[in-house]
Formats: C-alpha cells, structure tokens, sequence
C-alpha cells in the first residue's frame, strides 16, 4: 500500500517519501481502516523534527487521524464492523492508504459528515474542544486567548469557543500575513506578537483573560501570567519551537496571580482516558452532523502533495487546516 514515509529525522522534506509498505493488520483490540482522508498536523513536523517522543522508531510513518471506513477488526473488538464509516485517532501511521487504530478511538460517522471534514475531528477538533472543556473548563461568557490563532487547532478553537457559550476571542499570530485568516476563523481581535502585544490584549479584555491556551512551550508564558485574570487558567498544550523547555515559574507567582497553569496532550489523554476523548469525538461529529460546528479545511489531492504542506508548518506559513484525500 501506498504510505507517507519519514526515512530519518530533518528540517525538510528530503528524508519524506512515498513508499510502498505492507498493509497492517489490527491486532487486539483494534480495527484497521481503509483510509478515505487523513489530516496533516503540526505534529508530524515536530515528529520529521525527531523531537523527543514524537518517533517510536526510523522508517516512521507519521499521521494522527483518519476518516475511511473499517477494513478489518482485531479480536475482542466488538461494536464495529467492516464497512462501517468511522472517524479514528490513530497512534501513528494514518497518513497512509490503510491505517490501524484502537477501536476505542475509532467512532462511527454520523451520515451527513462528510469524510474530508471527519478527517480533521480526531486530533484537531477533538483537541479543541477538550483544551475548551476539560483543560480549561471554560464557563459561560469567560474570553479566551489563544496563540497561533491562525493555524489548525487556532481556527478550530475559534469555531467552538462561541459553540460552548464562550465570550470574547482575542488571538495572536507570529506575522502580520496572517492576521485576516484569523479574523475570518473567527477572532474578534487579533495582535501580531511583538513589542506592544501585551497592551493590546489589555486593551481588549480590560479586566483581564480568563482561558488562555497556549501551545508554545513557556516561551509567552510570563505574558500569559500577566494577562490572566484572577481566576484564569493557562493551558500549556505544545512546544512548536521545539528544544529544552525551561521550569515553570515558583508556586508564589502563581499565588500572587491567582492563576492555574494546566498541562494537556490528546495523545497522553488517548492512553490514560481513551474513553474521553472518544467522547469528545463523538460531541464534534455530532456538532457538525448538526449544523452547529464549520470547519474550513483546505484538501491535498494525493499523500504525494503533504511534504510540501509540511514544508509549508515547519515554516510557520500554514493557513488553517489540511486534510489529504488518500
Ligand atoms: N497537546 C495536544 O494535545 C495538541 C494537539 C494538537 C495540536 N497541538 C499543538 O498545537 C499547535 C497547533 O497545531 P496545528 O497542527 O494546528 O498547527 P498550526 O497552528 O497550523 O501550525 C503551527 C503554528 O505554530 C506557530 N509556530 C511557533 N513557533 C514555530 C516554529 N518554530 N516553527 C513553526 N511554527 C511555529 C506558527 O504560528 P504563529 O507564528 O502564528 O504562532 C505555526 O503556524 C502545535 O504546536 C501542536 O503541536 C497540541
């Protein structure tokens, strides 16, 4: 079968091809999927990085999330058949003609979602709408920052945050270029980080931010400490620049702030509560079966065109989303 594949580690595309390996098979507890689509994510960059934890080994065959249909099931898998339309959290491995997924991550598509959209619920979508509730436990009317607010999960997050009842959205972005995409994703300001970024975010929510989420190590995170409300709570959920993160601030900065600073990583969450992230599966497909949640996603024809998009996340000049159509 046709398959992304990551030769070694590097900074470009030169070590990403597509090859031709076997087709996997599920083994307990896991069904395989003939791949429809699958999404193209930041992740698979710091995984062609070779930052630490994102590669179990060389070849390596990068991909988070599919949408396709069953192929095969495992033993002990019950509740899913071949045939079936599903939408899958997969470990690794997705951005290929047949990708294996715990069944436990696999949710069976509603009708009216269409694969394309489906591809891009598993990590993104899922990851914003639990960074929204479980993370940040965001309440009624409470504003929210996020940072890379252009970029995949940046535009998910705009989508939902008014879904769940959120308040003001204010975003951030590393160049100017990229302030209208996150307009139009939704964000009803939007700063261009630099000298003057932490007035402006004054400026638009005076009395303070209640939910920042955050995905760039602790580089902005005496910024966020700044901006937060009393009561507000920072979600730490990436490291895009890569490289050691330093120690988090000492329990008295965030006494004098009155501020929670939380971890979250989906894919640590598919290991130690699969079955929340199933559900937060399922609430997004549902909102888009329902008409309540939009996502625009631009498709890639054929794998063969995801090393350029790679190229294009590891330069910081992806827009929104990417799905290739497998
Ligand atoms: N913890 C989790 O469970 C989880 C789940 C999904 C995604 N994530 C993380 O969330 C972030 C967004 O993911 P995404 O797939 O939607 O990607 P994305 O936002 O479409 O692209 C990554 C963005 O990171 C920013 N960035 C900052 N430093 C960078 C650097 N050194 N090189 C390249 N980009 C850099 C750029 O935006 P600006 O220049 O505008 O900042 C870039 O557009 C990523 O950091 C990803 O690892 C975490």
């Amino acid at each position: 079968m046709r398959a992304l594949v990551m030769t070694g580690p590097s900074h470009g595309p030169d070590l990403t091809e597509v090859g031709d390996i076997p087709v996997p098979e599920p083994g307990e507890g896991e069904v395989s999927v003939d791949v429809s689509h699958a999404g193209v994510n930041f992740i698979d960059v710091m995984a062609r990085r070779g930052d630490p934890g994102y590669v179990t080994a060389w070849p390596f065959v990068p991909g988070k999330e599919v949408a396709g249909t069953v192929r095969r099931v495992g033993p002990g898998v019950s509740g899913l058949v071949p045939g079936q339309r599903v939408a899958a959290f997969t470990p690794s491995g997705g951005l290929a003609e047949v990708a294996v997924a715990p069944a436990a991550l696999a949710v069976p598509l509603p009708d009216d979602v269409p694969s394309r959209l489906a591809a891009a619920a598993p990590l993104m979508l899922t990851s914003a709408l639990l960074l929204l509730t479980d993370a940040a436990r965001l309440g009624a009317g409470e504003n929210v920052l996020v940072h890379s607010a252009s970029g995949g999960v940046g535009s998910a997050v705009a989508r939902l945050a008014p879904a769940l009842g959120g308040g003001r959205l204010v975003g951030t972005v590393g160049r100017p270029d990229k302030v209208e995409a996150a307009r139009s994703a939704g964000y009803d300001t939007v700063i261009v980080r630099g000298e003057g970024a932490e007035a402006a975010i004054r400026d638009a929510v005076p009395g303070g931010v209640d939910v920042v989420l955050d995905p760039l190590g602790v580089e902005l995170l005496e910024l966020d400490l700044e901006v937060a409300s009393p009561g507000g709570r920072i979600v730490l959920f990436g490291n895009a620049g890569g490289g050691e993160v330093p120690p988090l601030p000492p329990h008295p900065r965030l006494m004098r702030g009155n501020v929670g600073i939380v971890g979250f990583s989906v894919s640590a969450l598919t290991a130690t509560a699969p079955h929340r992230v199933a559900r937060g599966l399922r609430r997004v497909l549902d909102l888009i079966a329902e008409g309540r949640l939009d996502v625009p996603v631009t498709e890639v024809g054929s794998l063969d065109g995801v090393p350029d998009v790679h190229q294009l996340l590891a330069g910081g000049r992806g827009a929104g989303k990417y799905v290739v159509r497998v």
